[in-house]
């Protein structure tokens, strides 16, 4: 495993739409690890392949307060959307800002695990909004465009 370099809002990849992923191989193992210990060394509860230059549709996720819960999506899609729910939102991408956003409520969903294996899951509340934010980034989407304000963030910790 290894960390990786993690890309800044400006960074054009940002903006491209990433590629499915056609065979969840070795290689792909490999990447998600990285993209593991990458989001879990700063901290962050979701970190799209994108993120550290990689255009696949992949992404990792977990907002277990433990940081011991990460759920994997390759090739995710979104099968039905529910209700509606506004939120603070930041991303690894645009450090030190946050924003209000409008995301669905409840989202039913399905993606390759990493073996390649075909899942259905439901997210709901805080999960489903990561889900669209992380699915945002595999084309190209920052919250940012999607933002009603977005504001400097105060740190808390450092
Ligand atoms: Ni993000």
């Amino acid at each position: 495993m290894a960390l990786r370099e993690i890309r800044i809002d400006g960074d054009e990849i940002l903006r491209k739409i990433s590629k499915p992923v056609a065979v969840v191989d070795e290689k792909i193992n490999m990447l998600i690890d990285d993209m593991l210990e990458t989001m879990y060394n700063v901290g962050g509860v979701g970190l799209a392949a994108v993120q550290i230059g990689v255009l696949r549709r992949i992404f990792v996720m977990d907002d277990s307060e433990n940081g011991d819960s990460p759920i994997i999506l390759i090739n995710p899609e979104i099968i039905s959307v529910k209700g509606e729910q506004e939120g603070q939102e930041a991303c690894l991408s645009v450090p030190g800002y946050a924003g209000e956003v409008l995301r669905p409520k409840v989202v039913d969903v399905k993606y390759l695990n990493r073996d390649g294996i075909e899942v259905q899951s439901r997210f709901e509340d805080r999960q489903c909004v990561i889900f669209h934010h992380e699915l945002d980034h595999l084309d190209g989407i920052l919250y940012t465009d999607r933002a009603s304000e977005v504001y400097e963030m105060q740190r808390e910790e450092e």
